[in-house]
């Protein structure tokens, strides 16, 4: 659609933004990277923050974007000139750039998840399942399937048939939620799942005292990433949304939605890991596998349910994958006029490049999630929240519309001063320490 359209094309139903925003919201980012941050940082200390992060800062953020999209009715990048701040457009392109980067890795966890898919039918990973994950992570292989995933959501986009995903969204979320309540049963009668229960949700307050530093930017990141936060994504899908909505509530149902599949992720893996005597933490990028990989090799007809499992997981990649394609899509069609198959080809053939290394290496893998999860993506959202608190004169008025409650302008206007001081201080001490950390991770890596 071009950028002068009058009228632009607007959600058909309430449900189909929120389908459309939960399908970007939920992905690996809840099933693969969520319980490896929470290993990493060490169990329940980390989870208690993320929900903090989820609920205080995560949701008031979400609406930011979603006024700036709502507003506008224009791309993450044009939206700013449309709002009357052409000189706020370079957020909206740092936004468009942390998403090719992080798609260009994601698209490689993807590719893995993809090929347990497949590896499900002849049980290849149900023997030694931290060995099968370290066989196929780096490589050709790896490569190959980075490829094919990335083939498949160019094709979804180039095709323009966003509609059929979010078809997919509405089967696949209640599909992957009963796969995983079935999963977490199972892990239930494992004997290492008290074990897991503990670290997994009982917090110790000396932990999170101590390694606070670590876990405060981890956090962040992680709560921004999985809410498809900081790289224009709600602000592509807010510009198509109605004024009858109140955006609060919308937000709050992707939040809480999002939120429930990563929960349930952990009460599978933890329990798992602690059987099989997996230390977590050790398992990095790989612990999805090795936790639900292990936990699915022993349940009755497991070649079926690995299928099953790892296919919903690769739906729900998909349909983030798609999310931040089609951002860099529409952006390129709107503003060099290109044509929308020749552009997508044109960005995943170099999002697929740029991808590779992280396809060959581990640690650049980990790299390019640390530098856009713990660094971009949190300067994405300070700045939107800088724009949109202090800048734009009407973010409380587009804030209240599609309201009863609040309309006299009390909530909005709470909600615009808990953004302008609170929301900023804790982003940009955030940034300050990623920046340091990031510092140290480079200078580790390459001196
Ligand atoms: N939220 C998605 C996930 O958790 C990933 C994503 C990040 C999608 C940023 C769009 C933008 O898997």
């Amino acid at each position: 659609m071009s950028l002068e359209d009058v009228t632009r094309e607007k959600w058909a139903t309430r449900i189909g933004f929120i389908l459309a925003a939960v399908g970007s919201a939920v992905g690996l980012g809840n099933i693969w990277r969520f319980p490896f941050q929470v290993g990493q940082e060490g169990g329940a200390a980390f989870l208690v923050i993320y929900l903090l992060f989820v609920g205080l800062i995560g949701i008031p953020a979400m609406l930011v974007e979603f006024v700036v999209g709502r507003r506008s009715e224009r791309n993450p990048i044009n939206a700013f000139d449309r709002l009357g701040h052409g000189e706020w457009r370079f957020v909206g392109a740092l936004g468009v750039f942390t998403g090719f980067v992080i798609l260009a890795f994601y698209s490689v966890v993807a590719g893995w998840v993809t090929r347990y898919t497949f590896a499900s039918l002849t049980g290849a990973y149900f023997g030694e399942p931290s060995v099968y994950f370290n066989s196929i992570a780096e490589g050709p292989a790896a490569i190959g399937f980075h490829a094919l995933f990335m083939v498949a959501t160019a094709v979804i986009v180039a095709a323009g048939i966003q509609r059929g995903i979010e078809l997919a969204v509405k089967v696949m979320v209640p599909a992957l939620l009963a796969l995983l309540v079935g999963l977490i049963g199972y892990a239930f009668t494992l004997e290492g799942a008290a074990e897991g229960y503990q670290y997994y949700l009982s917090p110790e307050i000396g932990v999170i005292a101590s390694n606070w530093m670590s876990i405060l930017p981890a956090a962040a990141g992680q709560a921004f990433f999985t809410l498809s936060l900081g790289m224009g994504v709600m602000i592509t899908y807010a510009s198509y949304l109605g004024e009858d909505r109140n955006l609060a509530v919308d937000g709050g149902w992707i939040a809480a939605l999002n939120t429930l599949v990563s929960i349930l992720a952990g009460l599978v893996v933890f329990p798992v890991l602690f059987t099989i005597g997996v230390e977590p933490g050790s398992g990095g990028a790989g612990e999805l596998f090795v936790g639900v990989g292990g936990a699915i090799a022993q349940v009755p007809g497991s070649r079926l349910v690995g299928f099953v499992f790892f296919g919903v997981v690769v739906i729900a990649a998909l349909s983030s994958a798609i999310s931040i394609l089609e951002v860099l899509v529409s952006y390129a069609i709107d503003n060099y006029g290109m044509e929308r198959k020749k552009a997508t080809a044109v960005i995943s053939s170099v999002v697929f490049l740029v991808g590779i290394p992280t396809a060959i290496d581990l640690d650049v893998l980990n790299l390019y999630d640390q530098i856009t999860a713990s660094l971009l993506l949190p300067l994405g959202v300070f700045l939107t929240v800088v724009f949109v608190g202090w800048v734009y004169p009407d973010s409380a008025e587009e804030v209240a519309k599609g309201t009863s409650k609040g309309s006299d302008g009390t909530l909005p206007t709470a909600w615009l001063w808990y953004i302008r001081i609170p929301i900023l201080l804790v982003v940009g001490l955030v940034l300050v320490i990623s920046a340091i950390d990031l510092y140290g991770t480079l200078t580790d890596m390459f001196l």
